[in-house]
């Protein structure tokens, strides 16, 4: 089965990908020539674990292209185009009308697939569908794969959520069902529903998770205040089967654009519609109030910021990925810049540092540990939640910092032995 992915962002070609090893003929659409330039010379555009490696496996049943065209050959077409905020945080769906578009105008009238990977707001499928006509058959599956793990989430996801249309032909359901028989003979829970309760399901997961961090950083402030460890606190709340361990760590707050933009635009989904997401619109504040909650444990901690110089470890919203979008190291640094701090900045990821570059070049980004003149350093920040970090010689770094106080925003750190040797170690 000859199968079409248009757009090949982040979490999309590690799925062309993957379909690919599966064994199905993928081809992969970008109107963005050099970067598919580069996936013609088998250069991973952005950086996941394994990415390049998978990615020379499928040479063969993989291909990459600008033109519309030849889309004409498949028989199953993804969008998974990207749906990003406008000014007002709503969801901007200029990409998936011009993609639909595009479909129309290239594409010959004979019952195609149109696939909608894209995270997005009720009635868009509808829409879609209107764009494209009758010959096409819209259905759409949302995406849940988190960044840096995204490889092992395709083979293993919890679910799959397919979205049909009420009358979307037999046909129609038996080829989506062949294309993820793989999972669906591995017994992976395969829910076949409506647009709308589909549109729903991608939001209200990502906010749900959201949910439970947005929980366990407020409850942090209390701890805080009344001398509690959330860490502890947490342990001893999910050890109850019912609540569950994951997204209840109490760090800097949720980042990146899925839980942000999801979020909020959940909360314009309810207003659009009449009503108010209370809970949702709590979320959202509260994960703004945890970046100023710990900025001011920094401040409090000295009254004054101006002569400080820091270092702050690790800048992606993530370990080991490079995606800086909505980094909470990022927006933390920032603040801390506008107050007047030195920084200097690190992240072990290569790809992640020139990012950085790229992208803030007002930032004092080092690329090796060793280079860090520690005498002149006053305190460490640690902003993303590499394990690895407990594996520096804090002993060595201790004897030369000028002065020793870490402040940990993702409780990373084994605190008995930071402290052991000397350090002043502040947690959330
Ligand atoms: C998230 C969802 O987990 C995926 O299922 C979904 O497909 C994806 O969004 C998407 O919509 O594309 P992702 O944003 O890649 O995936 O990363 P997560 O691992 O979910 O982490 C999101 C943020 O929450 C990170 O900034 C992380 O540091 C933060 N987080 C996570 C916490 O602050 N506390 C936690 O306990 C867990």
């Amino acid at each position: 089965m000859k199968i079409w992915i248009i757009w090949t962002g982040y979490v999309w070609l590690i799925q062309a990908i993957w379909l690919a090893k599966l064994g199905f003929d993928v081809v992969s659409l970008d109107i963005d020539e050099k970067k598919i330039e580069d996936l013609k010379n088998w250069i991973a555009v952005i950086y996941e674990p394994w990415l390049k490696e998978l990615l020379a496996e499928v040479k063969e049943n993989i291909k990459f292209t600008t033109n519309y065209k030849d889309l004409n050959d498949c028989e199953i077409i993804f969008v998974a185009v990207w749906t990003p905020q406008d000014k007002r945080w709503r969801t901007n769906k200029d990409f998936i009308h011009k993609a639909s578009i595009s479909i129309k105008q290239n594409l010959e009238n004979n019952d195609k697939v149109i696939v909608i990977k894209s995270t997005v707001p009720v009635g868009t499928n509808k829409e879609v569908s209107e764009i494209l006509g009758e010959w096409f058959e819209v259905v759409s599956n949302p995406e849940f794969l988190r960044e840096w793990k995204a490889i092992n989430d395709f083979f293993e996801p919890d679910r799959v959520v397919v979205w049909f249309w009420k009358n979307v032909k037999w046909k129609t359901k038996e080829k989506i069902r062949k294309l993820y028989n793989y999972f669906i003979e591995k017994n992976i829970p395969y829910i076949e529903t409506t647009w709308e309760t589909a549109e729903l399901i991608k939001y209200a997961a990502n906010s749900f998770l959201a949910t439970k961090i947005s929980f366990i950083n407020e409850l942090s402030q209390l701890a805080d205040k009344v001398g509690a460890d959330i860490q502890e606190l947490a342990n001893g709340i999910w050890l109850d089967k019912r609540i569950w361990k994951s997204f209840l760590n109490a760090w800097l707050g949720y980042g990146w654009s899925c839980f942000p933009k999801d979020v909020k635009s959940l909360i314009h989904q309810f207003s659009e519609n009449g009503l108010k997401g209370n809970i949702i619109e709590a979320v959202d504040n509260t994960n703004q109030n945890q970046l100023n909650y710990f900025l001011n444990k920094i401040e409090n901690f000295y009254d004054d910021l101006d002569w400080k110089n820091l270092l702050v470890l690790w800048l992606a919203f993530k370990p080991d990925t490079d995606d800086l979008r909505e980094s909470r190291a990022i927006a933390l640094i920032q603040k801390l810049q506008e107050k007047g701090a030195e920084v200097v900045w690190y992240d072990p990821l290569e790809k992640a540092r020139e990012n950085v570059r790229t992208f803030y070049p007002e930032i004092n980004v080092i690329d090796d540990l060793q280079n860090v003149d520690f005498s002149k350093i006053n305190w460490i920040i640690i902003a993303t939640e590499y394990e690895s970090f407990n594996d520096l010689d804090w002993e060595n770094i201790f004897s030369k910092i000028s002065m020793p106080v870490i402040f940990d925003g993702r409780n990373i750190l084994d605190k008995n032995k930071i402290k052991k040797i000397g350090f002043i170690y502040k947690k959330i």
